[in-house]
């Protein structure tokens, strides 16, 4: 692999500075103009000034890659992925525009529940397959680093099947996977009838096993209306935790449950949704250290109107990362310009914020700060180059892909023609 010396970026989006950022410090991109960066291996050696860069011994000896103009960014961190499911939900997608609800769906056996259905009928090859086409799709859309859940087998072959495929696909392709257990997605069929039953089953044998066999990082629990209730999460979430892996939770996206109140009591890593949160919720989260993941593709594939409360988050200091939630019921998306784009017109976030909260504080809600979600010498060499000359451009021309570049730990692993 030679090493790099990357040059001619119109704008280069450092995100160097606070970690996580808050309030104002979101919009601050650490933008380095006439940029240069210097890639040794799979890091960063350097980054700033042209002149200054082209000026350092390693820089003689490297490749040099003239970027023609185009903005630099981190490499995008998606922070909430549903990424192992097989097959589509779009006969849903039609019945909710003809007029029925996500829950009335999944009330009748569809939703999650055929999802499960079917990944259960599933094998781990063609799963493993299609995942892969993802990730690359993934790669073309600038996303270097995602997590991702499993909760679509929910019985104990299944989740493994699932956990075993993310495992693989970290090792066997270049994105960075961070996986998550969401043994705690719904109550599975067979435990219809005694929902406790299996809450039990979880905290006593499943999250245990899953944090000894080291086959995920975080705990993850869908704590809404048809789901797990507040107290019912609080026993998994604490289980997890006791058990070494970190908290997330699916709050306040269909209702208001106690989620977001619930995330900060376990200090949970993340709250995702939270579309449905009040005043006192925003108060009491940026006072803590729970990321806020804002999910804008969730209201608008559904069609909803529900937006999570952007700007007060942020005015009020919380952290606020975006996801693209890549999942076949809510969300089906690679695309994080896009998530910009719905963040910037939907949500009220400026293209700089929602540029900082698919970056910088997702790689920190995935504790993957010290590697990741910046261009700082010492990290990953993970970017992606866009086909713009003012970052502005990525939100603002929406629904096209302009990711002409991308570099994953030194690798350029999707390249449009420069
Ligand atoms: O994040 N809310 C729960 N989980 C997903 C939806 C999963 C599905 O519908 O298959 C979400 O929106
Ligand atoms: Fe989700």
């Amino acid at each position: 692999m030679p090493d790099w010396l990357i040059t001619g970026c119109s704008e280069l989006l450092a995100l160097r500075g606070p970690v996580p950022r808050r309030g104002r410090a979101l919009r601050d991109l650490g933008i380095v103009r006439n940029g240069a960066v210097l890639v040794r291996d799979d890091r960063i050696l350097a980054v700033g000034e042209r002149r200054k860069i082209e000026r350092l011994r390693d820089a003689r000896r490297a490749e040099k890659l003239d970027l023609g103009g185009r903005v630099v960014l981190p490499g995008f961190v998606d922070s909430h992925t549903h990424l192992i499911f097989p097959g589509s939900r779009a006969d849903e997608y039609e019945q909710r525009i003809l007029g029925k609800t996500y829950e009335q769906i999944a009330q009748a056996g569809g939703g999650i529940r055929a999802t499960v259905a079917a990944l259960r009928r599933s094998s781990s090859k063609s799963l493993f397959e299609r995942a892969n086409v993802h990730l690359r799709e993934f790669a073309a859309h600038g996303t270097t680093t995602l997590e991702a859940k499993s909760g679509y087998g929910l019985d104990w072959t299944n989740e493994v099947k699932i956990l075993c495929a993310l495992q693989q696909l970290h090792q066997d392709q270049p994105l960075d996977i961070v996986p998550t257990f969401l043994g705690a997605h719904v109550i599975p069929p067979e435990f219809r009838k005694q929902p406790e039953a299996f809450v039990d089953l979880l905290v006593r044998r499943w999250i245990p096993a899953v944090a000894a066999a080291g086959l995920a990082e975080f705990c993850d629990v869908f704590c809404d209306r048809g789901a797990f209730t507040a107290p019912q999460a609080r026993r998994i979430l604490t289980t997890a935790r006791a058990c070494g892996l970190v908290p997330r939770i699916h709050a306040e996206q269909l209702t208001r449950t106690g989620g977001a109140r619930l995330a900060i009591e376990v200090q949970a890593a993340s709250a995702d949704h939270l579309d449905r949160i009040n005043e006192s919720d925003i108060r009491a989260l940026a006072l803590s250290n729970v990321a806020c993941t804002l999910l804008p593709g969730c209201p608008f594939h559904l069609g909803l109107a529900c937006h999570a409360p952007a700007r007060a988050l942020i005015d009020e200091g919380a952290i606020v990362a975006l996801a693209t939630d890549f999942n076949p019921g809510t969300s089906p998306t690679v695309n994080m310009s896009m998530i910009l784009s719905l963040a910037c017109s939907q949500l009220r976030m400026t293209p700089a914020e929602a540029i900082a909260s698919a970056t910088i504080n997702p790689a920190y809600s995935l504790r993957q700060h010290g590697r990741v979600g910046s261009l700082d010498a010492g990290k990953y060499a993970d970017l992606a180059a866009f086909d713009v000359a003012d970052h502005r451009e990525i939100p603002y021309y929406f629904g096209v892909n302009l990711c002409s570049l991308t570099m994953k730990r030194g690798a350029i692993i999707h390249s449009k023609k420069l």
